[in-house]
């Protein structure tokens, strides 16, 4: 006799397993950026900028943006004059860079926009009236380009 209940919670196990590798441990960086590779077709739903930093950046990032250190050191975005120009988070974002994984697959040209808006209107940024202010457009623009 097998155990149904068992595999089930194997497979649930399975299923938790993978949304944690994105959503998990909100208060420490992962030990490695292995921890948070994105697995198969995932795609964040949210079209929210700031639930999709809660769910895709702060993990690393940190939920006010102060970056940390662990494994691996994450940058904090907090008051990031690297963030004036929209094309450097929105390339950064699509493409990855070193530690931070590439978003391209798993976030829309809307929710890349809307992500990045957030991070330069919060954590001490204040880009919003900058005539640059990212679009769809602009993200889909910048897809086919390298890191
Ligand atoms: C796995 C951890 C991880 C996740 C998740 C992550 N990042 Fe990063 N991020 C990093 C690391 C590491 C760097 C530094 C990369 C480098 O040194 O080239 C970085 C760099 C950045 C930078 C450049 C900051 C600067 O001033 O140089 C921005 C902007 C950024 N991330 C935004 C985001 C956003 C927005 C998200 C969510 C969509 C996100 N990150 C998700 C790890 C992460």
């Amino acid at each position: 006799m097998k155990h149904p209940v068992a595999l089930l919670g194997i497979a649930a196990l399975g299923a938790a397993a993978v949304t944690c590798l994105v959503l998990a441990d909100e208060t420490a960086p992962p030990q490695s950026t292995a921890a948070v590779t994105l697995i198969g077709p995932t795609h964040f739903l949210q079209t929210d900028g700031g639930a999709l930093f809660r769910a895709a950046c702060q993990v690393c990032h940190m939920p006010d943006g102060q970056g940390g250190s662990g494994a691996a050191s994450y940058p904090a975005l907090t008051h990031d004059p690297r963030l004036a120009a929209s094309e450097f988070p929105i390339v950064r974002v699509l493409h990855g860079s070193k530690g931070m994984p590439s978003f391209a697959a798993v976030l829309s040209d809307a929710q890349v926009a809307a992500v990045v808006s957030y991070v330069r209107t919060h954590f001490g940024n204040d880009y919003k009236d900058k005539k640059d202010k990212v679009t769809a457009d602009q993200v889909r623009s910048l897809r086919t380009m390298g890191p």
